[in-house]
């Protein structure tokens, strides 16, 4: 079954590169890729902008902090990260995010680098070559939120049910225009946006089908952990990265997440960043999950 999109897709000069209600088929796709005439121009994402340095900042923030305490890593990722090169257009967009949704920019950037190191770190156990790509993907897994409202992305208080398919939409419409702009609709970078919110159990979306895409799955993982404890304007307090990690955890233990991109978040926050085989989650001494934390509620329409 294909993915069908409920709400129109705009390209970034308001063109309409998908109507709601398009089922997105492979031959969809292929005519979407072949519409972009544009030059293929790419251009190094370190470079541009303030990326750089606004990326640097995160590294300082708790908890991220502990994750890139060491300059050995730093410097690792930063080199990987210097790989990246995207197209101008998704560039330009990221300073539209800067603009007018920072938090979503920040977010983007540091789930580039953690996913970046999270592919590594399994890499040298796995050998799994394909996590190469994580490197290449870049800071586009929510690029699609360009097409959902600023009153909804910047809302203080929780989504309604109606606000939240809006939210929703991003996953799909990142597919969309990341398919166009690549003018490659099997990149990781579009697949990844589309199936970062699947679970490994079917419980997630846009699809609901069970995720067993590692690259993406661990995307998902940092996405999960940044959501959890990312200050937020609607949230009074996020979680701490204990409680945050143990929810990770749950997760994993639930079958809705692989332990792999779960293990390896947990060890590059401790101190002494154990591989994979020298170490077990503890499945004790939980923290609780702070009073009045609202991820994941939805709040009733108005
Ligand atoms: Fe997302
Ligand atoms: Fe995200």
């Amino acid at each position: 079954m294909n993915p069908v999109i409920q709400f129109p897709v705009y390209h970034l000069n308001n063109q309409v590169l998908a109507t709601a209600g398009t089922e997105l088929t492979e031959e969809f796709m292929l005519d979407l890729c072949s519409r972009n005439r544009e030059h293929h121009e790419l251009s190094s994402l370190l470079e541009y902008g303030n990326v750089r340095s606004d990326l640097m900042r995160q590294f300082r923030i708790q908890p991220f902090d502990v994750i890139f305490s060491e300059e050995e890593i730093v410097d690792c990722i930063v080199q990987a990260m210097e790989h990246i090169h995207l197209p101008v257009t998704i560039l330009n967009g990221l300073d539209y995010f800067r603009d007018n949704d920072f938090h979503t920019y920040r977010h983007m950037l540091i789930i580039s680098a953690l996913s970046t190191l999270i592919g590594q770190y399994l890499k040298s156990d796995h050998q799994e070559h394909q996590l190469d790509d994580l490197v290449g993907i870049g800071p586009t897994h929510d690029f699609g939120k360009i097409s959902v409202p600023l009153s909804i992305l910047l809302k203080k208080k929780p989504l309604t049910q109606t606000e939240l398919e809006l939210m929703k939409h991003h996953a799909l419409a990142g597919y969309v225009l990341l398919s166009y702009y690549f003018k490659d609709h099997t990149c990781a970078a579009a697949v990844i946006a589309r199936d970062h919110h699947e679970r490994r159990d079917g419980s997630g979306y846009p699809q609901g089908i069970r995720q067993n895409n590692l690259m993406a799955e661990i995307t998902t993982v940092c996405d999960i952990y940044d959501a959890l404890v990312a200050q937020r304007p609607y949230r009074p307090i996020s979680y701490d990265n204990r409680t945050a990690l143990e929810e990770l955890t749950w997760m994993a233990e639930r079958g809705e997440l692989g332990w792999e991109g779960v293990k390896a978040l947990v060890a590059y926050n401790r101190e002494n960043k154990p591989s994979l085989n020298e170490f077990q989650i503890s499945l004790e001494h939980r923290g609780t999950p702070p009073v009045n934390n609202v991820y994941g509620k939805i709040a009733k329409e108005e």
